[in-house]
Formats: C-alpha cells, sequence, structure tokens
C-alpha cells in the first residue's frame, strides 16, 4: 500500500481510541541535526558506540568516555526539536491517555513541550556519583573538568545514561511494560528495534491486543508485527498524520503551529 492511503487509516484509528503509547528512538532526532548510532556520522574518531557506551570502558578509561559524551553535548546542545517531537508534543493535550517512552538521552521531547514522558535510558544533562548515586543537572558545553568529579565527594561523575550491558531502573520498566500493555496503539517511531528490553515493549502491546504503528525509513525486526509500517522521515509522516488527524476534525488548532 502506498503511503498516503496508509497515513489516512493510521489517523482514521488514532481519532477512534484515547489510550496511546509512543515510543522513540535516536531516528526521530535525525531531522534536528543529532546522528543515530547506527549509520556513518554515529562514529567519533574511530571508536563505535558500542565499544564506548559500556561501564568497562568507562572504568578503564573515563577521560575518553568523557571525551566522548562532551562531543555528544556539544553536538546536541544546539539543536532544536522538528517538527516530529513538536506534533508529538501536541497530541499528548488531544488523546486522554498519551505517555511518550524515549531511548533517547538528548531531552528534545521535553524541549518540544512534552511532559508525561518516560526516559528509559536517562539524559546526557545529568551527571551521577559513582559513590553516592546523586543526580547533577549539568549544561556546561564544553565541560571544564575531564573527567568531572564529585563537588561532594570527589568520586567520579558519571553520565546518567543507560550503558550496554547495565539494567534499566526497575520502576521506569515496569511502567513503560504498564504503558505498553494498557494502550489501544502504539507509536513505534525512528528505532531500530534491536536495543533490549525497548525493543520488546510493543509486541506487550500485541500481546494485550492493541494496534502497532511503525515509523521509519528502514525495514526494521519489527516490521513484520507492526499492523502499520510507514516508511518515511518521522517528522514528514507525523505532519501528514497530523494533517490528516485535523480533516477527520477530532480536534483543532495545532496542525499550523
Ligand atoms: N538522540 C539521542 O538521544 C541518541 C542518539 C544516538 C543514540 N542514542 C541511543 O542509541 C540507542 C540505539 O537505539 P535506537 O533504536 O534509538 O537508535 P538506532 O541508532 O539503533 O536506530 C535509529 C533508527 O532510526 C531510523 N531513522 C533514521 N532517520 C530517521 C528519521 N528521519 N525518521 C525516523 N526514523 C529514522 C533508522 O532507520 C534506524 O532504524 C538508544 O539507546 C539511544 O538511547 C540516542
Ligand atoms: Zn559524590
Amino acid at each position: 500500500m502506498s503511503r498516503k492511503p496508509k497515513i489516512k487509516q493510521v489517523a482514521e484509528m488514532l481519532s477512534q481510541v484515547d489510550r496511546v503509547t509512543v515510543l522513540t528512538g535516536s531516528g526521530i532526532s535525525a531531522e534536528s541535526g543529532i546522528p543515530t548510532f547506527r549509520g556513518e556520522e554515529g562514529l567519533w574518531k574511530t571508536y563505535q558506540a558500542e565499544e564506548l557506551a559500556t561501564p568497562s570502558a568507562f572504568f578503564k578509561n573515563p577521560k575518553l568516555v568523557w571525551e566522548w559524551y562532551d562531543w555528544r553535548r556539544g553536538l546536541m546542545a544546539p539543536k532544536a526539536p522538528n517538527s516530529g517531537h513538536i506534533r508529538l508534543a501536541a497530541w499528548e493535550k488531544i488523546f486522554s491517555t498519551f505517555t511518550l517512552i524515549t531511548q533517547n538521552i538528548d531531552g528534545l521531547h521535553q524541549k518540544a513541550g512534552t511532559t508525561k514522558i518516560l526516559e528509559l535510558h536517562g539524559n546526557i544533562w545529568k551527571l551521577r556519583c559513582t559513590e553516592e548515586g546523586t543526580l547533577i543537572e549539568n549544561q556546561e558545553v564544553p565541560l571544564e573538568v575531564i573527567p568531572p568529579l564529585c563537588s561532594e565527594c570527589k568520586a567520579l561523575l558519571r553520565p546518567h545514561v543507560v550503558w550496554f550491558g547495565e539494567s534499566l531502573e526497575t520502576a521506569i520498566l515496569q511502567n513503560a511494560i504498564q504503558l505498553s500493555s494498557s494502550c489501544e496503539v502504539i507509536l513505534v517511531i525512528g528505532t531500530s528495534s534491536v536495543v533490549q528490553p525497548a525493543a520488546s515493549l510493543p509486541l506487550a502491546t500485541a500481546d494485550a491486543g492493541g494496534k502497532i504503528i511503525e515509523i521509519n525509513p528502514e525495514v526494521t525486526p519489527l516490521t513484520s508485527y507492526a499492523d502499520f509500517s510507514i516508511r518515511g522521515k518521522a517528522g514528514e509522516i507525523l505532519l501528514e498524520i497530523d494533517e490528516e488527524l485535523n480533516r477527520i476534525n477530532r480536534y483543532k488548532g495545532t496542525a499550523s503551529q
């Protein structure tokens, strides 16, 4: 099926439900100019993300890992939310139950105005004391001292992000599973659907009888499970769905923002 009739069907489906969950990955921020991990531009020096975003890499060479995060913070700091982030922030107000689960650490959904958000993998603008676990908000770009140290106990600070091989915070994961298994529709946007446990959340929706809508320029391991899979860029597709929703007249006033 070509794109246009799918957009219409998806908008029709959305206009008839109250409980919507969204799962986003780094692809939603690609149109804001933030590189995804699985692409050429995701490389830093000669390192793959998988070699740097691990506890062992950090404790072996905290300076190197912090230089990479400092580079990423520098890339992200000037970036603005795109039309995809903005549509999703508007939709929070039109569905009675609407929560956004993100794997992103860039904070762009909040910048766009989303308030009901679960950050599965943490947030790059927070640092955490490796001894005390305390969280410190920090927007400094570049960081003055690398690696940064805790002002209270002088231990190493680490990025407040979940690394490969680490577990997600239990309460956040349980909440995400609950939201995924109780929604009528889950929109899965810009994720390669290979990083667990996030990749399994839409399957919990399907198991409970809900529908999966995938938005991604590429085919992913989730595609064959999706009720609708729309190939294309998140910002463009979400705008088209929003226009169609407006046309259905479910709500007014958000399409031209
Ligand atoms: N912006 C960020 O915060 C950021 C950036 C890089 C990586 N990460 C982390 O990387 C991990 C990797 O998983 P992932 O699935 O999020 O990312 P990923 O890098 O594995 O996959 C990105 C996906 O986005 C798709 N994509 C590319 N451009 C798109 C667009 N314009 N619209 C829609 N989709 C598009 C790609 O086809 C791909 O499937 C996550 O844990 C995430 O926290 C986050
Ligand atoms: Zn400390």
